[in-house]
């Protein structure tokens, strides 16, 4: 059964928009489109992977059931991997836009994984000073994390995700059936970020996937449904509460601190996911050393991620030192201070003086590493 899960926003906008989780949702999208005015085109922007897989697909089914006369379809496409999230992505895309005289009436649909959703959200923030956009994930990533909450953005050479906007798309159909295309190591790589939200925000889910470890791995679908759906309604409650990270929305950030800088040192081939879950065991480890975390719940933290598939020999790869210098680059950074998500428990954020993120110093950052 699909799940409906709707994000009421007051902060940016009175508006609400819904999430819809589960299988064949094509006509679901096809329902939605239908009932949005004043727009006349319709852009799909997707990556070179997806636009093979389910892109020409979805211009077929679409043009098949548009009016034609009403809407305009174009798919545009960009080659896939992070390493192609720039501004020279975005600046083509917008410029293939302008050559197909796409107005201010045009809806951005961005079909493809937390890459295509972070670059297509971002034109759409940016293109005639924004314009509506859907978000269709297809990775597990995505469908979990980073097609909810209206993060958008492009790395740059200082940085992940250092230019962006935050801009809420009208609603995000999240199809678990494409999962099964997905390659395993992406299934993976998508796991770090539910069981962030566990991790920081509900134990029983926690125990949930820990238990179901081995249907998860082989991708029963059920299972998947039931995870994304708890990730995605703890996300909204946080999104809702804090939309544009001022304070609570930081805590999504646990493993982050330490995850981007893995990520950019390794110049982007290790995948977001399994930075962010190296990210989890370090910040977890760094929790445990000030005292906070006890060792049995650290353990079992690391354990988890690991049987994951998330393998903490590839931290080895990279020098402490130059880990600490990356993290200085984050924008996460306050009055010249890393910031980082401490944990008291599962399920336990640390909260000191009415803050979600907490100044660390080197020297435990550089013992939790070693
Ligand atoms: N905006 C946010 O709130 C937020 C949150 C978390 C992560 N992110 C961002 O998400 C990105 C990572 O996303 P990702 O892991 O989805 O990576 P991705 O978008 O690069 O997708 C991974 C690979 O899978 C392919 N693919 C996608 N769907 C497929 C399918 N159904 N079948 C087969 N192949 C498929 C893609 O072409 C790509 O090669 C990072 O840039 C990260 O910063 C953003």
């Amino acid at each position: 059964m699909n799940k409906k899960i709707t994000i009421k926003l007051s902060q940016t906008s009175s508006r609400n928009y819904n999430i819809l989780i589960g299988s064949n949702l094509q006509n679901e999208l096809l329902k939605f489109l239908r009932v949005q005015k004043n727009i006349r085109n319709i852009v799909i922007i997707t990556d070179s992977t997806v636009e093979k897989l389910y892109g020409e697909k979805m211009v077929t089914n679409l043009e098949s059931s548009l009016p034609k006369a009403k809407t305009i379809l174009n798919l545009f496409s960009f080659p896939a991997g992070e390493k192609h999230k720039t501004q020279s992505t975005v600046s083509r895309l917008q410029d293939h836009m302008f050559a197909q005289k796409c107005g201010r009436d045009t809806l951005v649909i961005a079909l493809g994984g937390g890459v295509v959703g972070d670059v297509a959200g971002y034109v759409s923030a940016t293109y005639m000073r924004g314009i509506p956009f859907v978000q269709a994930p297809t990775t597990l990533l995505a469908m979990v994390d980073s097609s909810v909450g209206g993060k958008t953005g492009v790395d740059t050479k200082y940085g992940k995700n250092m230019v962006g906007a935050f801009w809420q798309p009208l609603a995000v159909f999240a199809d678990v059936e494409m999962l099964k295309t997905l390659p395993k190591e992406h299934i993976r790589s998508g796991l770090p970020e539910a069981v962030k939200m566990f991790v920081t925000h509900d134990k029983k889910m926690f125990e949930y996937v820990i238990s179901n470890r081995e249907k998860i791995l082989q991708l029963d679908l059920d299972v998947i449904q039931k995870i994304i759906s708890r990730a995605v309604e703890l996300k909204a409650g946080v999104v809702i509460r804090d939309e544009t990270e001022k304070n609570e929305r930081k805590v999504l950030n646990f493993g982050h601190t330490v995850g981007h800088a893995l990520e950019k040192l390794s110049n982007y081939k290790l995948l977001h996911g399994y930075a962010v879950g190296l990210g989890m065991i370090v910040e977890a480890r760094i929790s445990n050393l000030l005292g906070k975390l006890s060792d049995t719940e650290y353990e079992l933290i690391e354990k988890t991620i690991v049987d994951l598939g998330v393998k903490t020999g590839d931290i080895k790869k990279f020098e402490p030192k130059k880990i600490i210098s990356e993290m200085s680059h984050d924008k996460k950074m306050q009055n010249g201070e890393v910031q980082m998500v401490l944990l008291n428990g599962i399920e336990k954020v640390c909260k000191k003086h009415g803050k979600w993120a907490h100044f660390v110093e080197s020297k435990v950052i550089f013992e939790a590493l070693e």
